[in-house]
């Protein structure tokens, strides 16, 4: 679904406004996410698949995992390390005050509230399952792209955090169709990774326009040409990723141009991208 009415950032502001209400940023808090989380509480949701939480602690914690995992464990693993990736990147921005002070623009406290209710999306995938959310860094090599993108300077990060934001949402994407498919014989577990997994998808088609609407045509074309380049050093930065999806597959849909329309063809939000990278 495509909004009508202001383009460009202006349209994102007030998309914004109508699908997260007030921003709090002292509180974390978005007025609507927190309606949202309400619902899924009141209505709790848990899958009958025995998943032995030793197994997951023990493979959360390598690199590789151990051979001869479930597809399911393996879900459950790529969503937790995502996870991790997640709330690295959102606690550094944080704490560098990115995106506080009077001069912040509002949609940045949006986006960066999204991002950690992103963390929490996340974790109510596992409490599915019974696993507790954990705090583990991401492996080497992810901590140092997440930093990259939150220390680059904004002038020339913009183009970075753009094509990362596009490899995320494929990364997303894959992810949410993997959950449905597995866990089909279970119907309010796949329809909640579906809710889940789409929450976070919506949000970050619309940071996609937002870097895209923020880059110049040549930016853009950097945004465009990066973006497999990040979407394959996530797959293998996240060994999981590559145990459920095949990286022929992978690697054909990111050669692809960037397809918005397919991203959102069955997304049930409203989704709205300020410009097309
Ligand atoms: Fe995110
Ligand atoms: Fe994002």
């Amino acid at each position: 679904m495509t909004a009508v009415g202001a383009v460009g950032i202006e349209g994102y502001r007030e998309f914004l406004v109508r699908r997260d209400g007030d921003a709090d940023l002292l509180h974390r808090h978005l007025a609507s996410r927190e309606e949202f989380f309400g619902g899924l509480v009141a209505n709790p949701v848990r899958s009958t698949r025995p998943i032995d939480r030793g197994v997951f602690a023990r493979n959360l914690h390598r690199r590789r995992p151990e051979p001869g995992l479930s597809r399911e464990m393996l879900f459950l693993l790529a969503t937790a390390k995502l996870n991790q990736a997640e709330r690295f990147g959102v606690g550094l921005g944080e704490t560098y005050g990115h995106n506080s002070g009077e001069d912040a623009p509002p949609e940045r406290v949006y986006i960066e509230l999204e991002e950690h209710y992103h963390t929490r999306l996340l974790a109510y995938v596992l409490d599915m399952f019974g696993l507790p959310f954990q705090v583990v860094p991401p492996p080497f090599v992810m901590r140092q792209f997440v930093k990259l993108n939150v220390f680059i300077p904004e002038r020339i990060g913009i183009a970075f955090v753009g094509a990362g934001e596009m490899a995320g949402c494929i990364m997303f994407d894959e992810l949410r169709r993997v959950g449905v498919e597995l866990f089909a014989d279970e119907p309010d577990v796949a329809a909640r990774i579906e809710r889940l997994y789409s929450e976070i998808l919506t949000d970050e088609v619309g940071h996609v326009g937002y870097c895209a609407a923020g880059c110049t045509p040549a930016e853009r074309a950097i945004m465009r040409k990066l973006y497999p380049v990040f979407g394959r050093l996530f797959a293998r930065q996240t060994a999981e990723i590559n145990l459920l999806i095949s990286s022929e597959k992978l690697r054909a849909r990111l050669d692809r141009p960037f397809n918005v329309e397919e991203l959102t063809a069955d997304l049930k939000n409203e989704t709205f991208l300020a410009a097309h990278p």
